[in-house]
């Protein structure tokens, strides 16, 4: 889907849909007077009787019936004028454009207030080419066409605009949002992948193909390679699949030569059965997805290499699937991870934070600046927050701090989790230097715990995204499954990062 720029009034458009945003007590604004008189006084009608009165998530459809060049027109309500944000324009344009879909309506145009002026215009138009774009997503690749034909995505959405000053940002922030959502969109369509296509060596690929389309580079170990590095933890959970196991590493050089990078790092488990502690059958399936976090971070490179991000990055995968089995590990297990710290399994079930170890060690020879991982890594943490954010922890407030602030921006919310030292009893072993589990308490505190360990050399953030990256119900801008979640939250983060060096 096409978005372009189109200086006019939103009353002259000729389209089959004109969705037009409207603030709270703005009614009386020349656009909706004009609106008003030319549909025979029914956009009062409708806010006289509580039908609109452009709160957050309204709309009011019309049909103007030959008074205007639209044959339809949609008000989407955005709340009161001062108290705007880009998350409520990506709602009510992905709101708009859902409706627009499902209804067949072929064409689209979008205005946004014409009172919004300046730096938050070109803002809130890029949050409106993001909701756009991200609520037309859909995984339907194995999908027959008579049911992908039940939605009717029109070819090109008009962004509306009244200045002649804010046509150049206008189409710069379009732009922006368009190589957003793309990496967005890979990141999703990996998350959907069905486990039996998606082995280690699919993501790899994967990996390697999205460098290969941009300014990337890639470069992946197999099992031989992890072997002779001592990647013991995550040859230890691959080892029950038939799958070999892979560290993928993609860099992007856009910052100063030599300039130290942000070591993005993220949990690459293909599929999580829970090996011999296996899981119980309902929703098992939902366990491709537990491949979220390397997934976020493949899409966020490709992200940073489209949008020439003024920063040096390097982002670490380890791919392994989790699968019981004769060469199965087991509970009871030592692993010598890559850091030489040996790991007592207690369960098998708890991953993640195994590959992430040698992942974490792995980032050290990058001589980061700063470290942040991603996984899908606690139940506990969906217990905790349920799907409306994102769990962070760390060893650094200050990194922590800016990513609550970026997880704001981007819609993608984060909160904060203490990682006290007190914790760190909880996974005491006594046969080795840690365990794999501290059992049922603080269950996502106890995972980044042991995280820690492995963390100490640089200035590290974790991200439990358990309860994100995964939906099973549509929202207004993210369909149901894989959401994508961290590219537009690290892209945020790494944009603020850059502007502040
Ligand atoms: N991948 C799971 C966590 C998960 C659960 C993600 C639900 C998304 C939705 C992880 O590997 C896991 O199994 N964690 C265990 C840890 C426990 C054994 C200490 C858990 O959360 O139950
Ligand atoms: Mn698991
Ligand atoms: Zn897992």
């Amino acid at each position: 889907m096409d978005i372009k720029i189109r200086k006019a009034s939103p009353l002259k458009i000729k389209t089959s849909c004109m969705v037009i945003g409207v603030c709270e007590k703005s009614f009386s604004k020349p656009l909706l007077k004009e609106l008003d008189q030319k549909l025979g006084g029914l956009v009062r009608k409708a806010q006289r009787s509580g039908e609109f009165s452009a709160k957050v998530d309204e709309q009011v459809l019309f049909q103007p019936a030959g008074h205007l060049p639209a044959e339809r027109v949609l008000l989407v309500g955005l709340g009161p004028a001062e108290e705007i944000t880009a998350e409520k324009v990506r709602r009510a344009a992905g709101q708009a454009i859902q409706l627009v879909a499902e209804k067949k309506f072929g064409q689209m145009a979008l205005a946004l207030p014409d009172s919004i002026k300046g730096n938050l215009f070109a803002t809130l138009v890029e949050a409106a080419a993001e909701g756009l774009l991200l609520a037309s997503y859909r995984y339907d690749q194995f999908l027959d066409e008579k049911i992908k034909a039940l939605r009717k995505l029109p070819k090109t959405v008009a962004l509306v605009i009244d200045a002649e000053e804010d046509q150049k940002s206008s189409e710069a922030a379009v732009a922006k949002a368009q190589m957003l959502c793309q990496a967005v969109f890979l990141t999703r369509d990996l998350v959907n992948t069905p486990g039996n296509i998606k082995s280690p060596d699919f993501l790899a690929e994967q990996a390697r193909a999205a460098a290969d389309k941009s300014t990337l580079t890639c470069k992946v170990l197999g099992k031989q390679e992890l072997a002779r590095e001592g990647c013991g933890a995550l040859l230890g959970v691959a080892q029950g699949s038939a799958r070999e196991p892979r560290l993928i590493i993609l860099q992007h050089n856009g910052g100063r030569k030599g300039q130290a990078p942000v070591a993005l790092v993220g949990k690459g488990v293909t599929f999580d059965s829970g090996g011999i502690s296996l899981k119980p059958a309902e929703k098992m399936d939902e366990m491709k997805m537990d491949m979220g976090g390397g997934a976020a971070v493949i899409g966020t490179m490709l992200a940073a290499s489209l949008l020439a991000l003024p920063v040096n990055l390097v982002g670490i995968i380890p791919a392994a699937e989790n699968m019981p089995s004769a060469t199965a590990y087991r509970p009871g297990d030592i692993l010598t991870s890559l850091s030489g710290q040996t790991i007592e399994v207690l369960n098998t079930d708890a991953e993640g934070r195994l590959i992430l170890a040698d992942a974490l060690t792995y980032a050290k020879r990058y001589q980061p600046k700063l470290v942040i991982d991603l996984a899908t890594l606690t139940g506990a943490c969906i217990i905790a927050l349920g799907h409306h954010a994102t769990a962070v922890l760390g060893n650094d407030q200050e990194l922590v701090q800016s990513l609550l602030n970026a997880g704001e921006k981007s819609g993608e919310r984060l909160w904060q989790l203490p990682l006290w030292d007190d914790y760190d009893q909880l996974i005491k072993s006594n046969v080795a230097d840690v365990k794999n589990t501290g059992g049922r308490p603080a269950g996502t505190i106890t995972a980044a715990a042991f995280l820690k360990k492995f963390a100490s050399d640089f200035r590290w953030a974790h991200l439990d995204i358990a309860g994100t990256a995964w939906r099973d119900k549509d929202r207004p801008y993210i369909p149901k499954g894989g959401t994508g979640v961290g590219v537009r939250l690290l892209i945020e983060f790494l944009h603020d990062l850059a502007a502040a060096e």
